[in-house]
């Protein structure tokens, strides 16, 4: 106890008013730093280096992490995924008052997508268009969280995926940086809250950490952990917007990726981390490799766990997540004289100016309290938000005919809720809900329920499994803290389901992948609904009762078949609030307004799509049927995704006018404004998300056939109309060329906007020097 307190006095005096103005990277910090790291020893060093996972919650292989003894030892800097508030605090206590120098213990923890409170997966989120609303969850989870001890979340995840086969899509905001910018920007500011604000008290807000730095989501044949390949060309151009958009909005560590970059896993490329991160983007926060990922290098073929661990920190990473490399090897490397002692404090220093902005050495235990975390968690102002989010995340992909539509539902006759998401407590939440307590949530059929007292018969039954390997549908739940979907007899399933269809007089239909069918290793490669719940489809069409399909997913699905066959599909991403969501939306109290942040295929074999592809030298439209020989088109498909990138449907209808250029002609530095005049021409009030794409017609290297620029959520009563207008300048046309400089060109560029990708107006702008 003394200790820390001859710490603390030491740190207020030397911090004293810099601890208000927590954000400055400060001389009075340095010193600080400076006086503290005089006084450790090498052990001790190590130690700030080195990270632990709690053996409460697992994400990835587990390895004891004893963590007590190391927090006594000093040798603990780090430890992730403990949820209890108390036991948190208590090993605080262990770090502060019983280590040597009682540097506090930074606890991390993944929370993705909510605490308690649950949004949707992050790919949903997106899907809200909505950058208030995606700020507004990341500060609710971080509310929570910070309540429950944790000051440093792993998220954002702002891997740009291309191919839905990866099922770490889930994590991100889908296939567009301009889009996956945006979000990036209002997650690490809705995370950080006055965190880090010069002007804050820093008493809002947890650490956001930007991963995966970087090419994650371009794993090859979209298998997760496999090799990611490309240019520097493309890096620059369409993977690491959102990395630099989340390190500009102040993000405070980075986490590196798995993959290799340029041959040379992530975690030891010196070009990535120092060159790119830290000299060309300013970066100066804290570095954590992923979990364990240092000594995956050798299974990567880069050799011994000390060689790797020597080679990451002279990259640049600062802190080991459980490889137990830094702690480890590298005195011994540091003897053979293959690391210096200013590689070794320089991240030792990283690390502890990370701990020392989070307040920790002025009070170790600011983060959390038993109080605080029973006033905040899960309350009722957090449910209420996270229903109105995620009722905002789902995309209505087709409802009947525009004279028939089946959706919104009356609440009256009876209603056949079927399939294997209908029951489960665990799985509603969807991938990386790590924190959740599933016994506060609401499944499906008590949401249906309630909504439908006294309106309507409601008859519900599973119907089917998830899929047809019994091993695989345990598996997706063991080690996840879910409860498995049982796993039925098919026949006896198929019958039950068919028995009440047919006293019913419509079928909504839940289905697609439960919680962990998505996210960390979970590739697929048949994008198709699984075939039981195909077939349990086909049959109950033959009914002929009007069906409603809720897709759960956390990647695009192919539903060719389905839009063919069924009467409405909602693509539906999951939360805690989804079953009281859902029933806002499909009895009609709220009108869809989610839009697709990923290209939904026709066939997998397409993967990866995306709209904002170069062209080719022999260009084939979207929606072209019949092949062409010597063409870039498959024999066995439609050319172009079923729903594009950016498309929903709303319970209205829009009209767009033509798009009106204030100018055809701008000045490299100057700005036009283009315009549509929008029009609700349905019969209620609703949002649409008009979207801005550019194409650079002429350049000096191919461009995209399309690009987005911009959007804004426009929500119109029935026969308004209002004009929407857009300002183009150049840092919306500008590139980055062949020599990697940020450059526009002059020349001629296509205007479109839209309400998604494919249904556009054209306008045409000339820019000249
Ligand atoms: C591995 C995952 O790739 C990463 O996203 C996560 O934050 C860590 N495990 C810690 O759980």
């Amino acid at each position: 106890m003394k200790k820390f307190f001859t710490l603390c006095i030491l740190g207020c005096l030397l911090v004293g008013t810099a601890m208000a103005n927590n954000d400055v990277y400060s001389d009075e910090m340095n010193r600080f730093i400076t006086d503290l790291m005089s006084r450790m020893t090498l052990e001790e060093k190590l130690g700030q280096l080195n990270q632990q996972p709690s053996d409460e919650i697992a994400t990835g292989p587990v390895v004891g992490s004893n963590a007590s003894k190391l927090a006594a030892e000093g040798k603990l800097s780090s430890i992730f995924n403990i949820m209890d508030v108390e036991k948190i605090q208590g090993l605080q206590k262990i770090a502060v008052e019983k280590s040597r120098l009682g540097i506090p213990i930074l606890f991390g923890m993944d929370v993705i997508h909510g605490y308690h409170t649950i949004f949707p997966l992050p790919l949903g989120l997106s899907c809200t268009w909505d950058m208030e609303a995606v700020r507004e969850a990341a500060r609710i989870a971080a509310a929570e969280a910070r309540a429950n001890g944790v000051a440093w979340t792993f998220s954002p995840m702002v891997d740009i995926a291309l191919d839905s086969r990866w099922g770490r899509m889930a994590e991100g905001a889908g296939e567009d940086p301009y889009l996956g910018s945006r979000v990036a920007e209002a997650m690490v500011k809705g995370y950080q809250g006055d965190l880090f604000d010069p002007n804050g008290k820093g008493d809002t807000g947890i650490m956001a950490c930007v991963k995966h730095f970087a090419l994650y989501g371009a794993a090859e044949a979209g298998l997760d952990y496999n090799t990611a390949d490309m240019s520097h060309l493309r890096m620059y151009n369409q993977y690491f917007p959102p990395y630099k958009a989340a390190v500009e909005a102040g993000a405070g560590s980075v986490m590196s990726s798995f993959n290799i970059v340029d041959g040379i896993p992530a975690t030891a490329n010196k070009w990535l981390l120092t060159d790119v991160l830290r000299k060309q983007w300013g970066f100066r926060g804290m570095i954590v490799t992923d979990y364990a990922s240092i000594a995956e290098m050798t299974s990567h073929g880069l050799g011994t766990l000390k060689d790797n661990a020597a080679r990451a920190l002279l990259a640049g990473t600062d802190m080991d997540m459980c490889a137990n490399g830094f702690i480890g090897t590298l005195k011994q490397s540091l003897d053979e004289s293959k690391v210096t002692m200013e590689d070794i404090d320089r991240a030792c220093r990283r690390v502890l100016e990370a701990k020392y902005r989070l307040g920790l050495f002025k009070d170790p235990y600011r983060f959390g309290s038993k109080k605080e975390a029973n006033r905040v968690t899960y309350c009722k102002e957090h449910r209420e938000t996270a229903r109105r989010i995620t009722a905002e995340s789902f995309v209505l992909l087709k409802n009947g005919t525009s004279d028939h539509p089946i959706l919104p539902l009356e609440m009256k006759g009876t209603i056949a809720l079927i399939g294997p998401m209908i029951d489960t407590r665990t799985d509603i939440t969807g991938s990386w809900s790590m924190p959740q307590d599933a016994t506060k949530y609401t499944t499906l059929r008590e949401g249906f329920q309630n909504a439908l007292k006294g309106k309507a018969t409601l008859l519900c039954t599973q119907g089917c499994n998830l899929i047809d390997n019994p091993h695989t549908q345990q598996a997706v739940a063991k080690g996840h803290n879910c409860e498995p979907i049982p796993f039925v007899d098919c026949d006896k399933a198929m019958k039950e389901a068919l028995d009440i269809a047919g006293r019913s007089d419509v079928v909504v239909c839940a289905m697609g992948e439960c919680a962990w069918m998505n996210g960390e290793g979970t590739s697929r490669t048949n994008l198709e609904l699984y075939q039981p719940q195909r077939r349990l489809l086909e049959a109950l069409k033959q009914t002929g009762k009007p069906i409603v399909l809720l897709n759960f997913a956390g990647r695009g699905t192919v539903l060719t078949w389905e839009s063919e066959h069924l009467d409405a599909i909602m693509n539906v991403w999951y939360g805690s609030e989804c079953a009281d969501a859902l029933c806002d939306v499909l009895f009609g109290k709220v009108s869809p307004s989610g839009r697709l942040t990923v290209s939904m295929p026709r066939a997998t074999g397409q993967e990866p799509l995306y709209y904002n592809h170069l062209p080719t030298g022999r260009p084939v439209a979207d929606g072209t049927k019949d092949y062409r020989v010597w063409s870039p088109n498959y024999l066995d498909a439609v050319q172009g995704p079923l729903y594009p990138f950016g498309y929903g449907l709303t319970y209205s209808s829009f009209s767009y006018g033509d798009l009106k250029l204030s100018n055809t002609t701008m000045k490299s530095d100057g700005s036009i404004t283009a315009s549509i005049t929008l029009t609700n021409t349905g019969n209620r009030e609703s949002t649409e998300v008009v979207q801005l794409y550019i194409h650079d017609l002429i350049a000096s290297i191919s461009r995209p056939v399309k690009e987005l620029k911009d959007f804004q959520r426009v929500t119109l009563k029935a026969g308004e109309s209002r004009n929407v207008e857009f300002h183009i300048t150049a840092d919306k046309l500008k590139f980055y060329d062949y020599n990697l400089n940020y450059v526009l060109e002059p020349g001629e560029f296509e205007i479109m906007i839209g309400p998604n990708s494919r249904d556009v107006k054209v306008g045409k702008l000339k820019v000249e020097n």
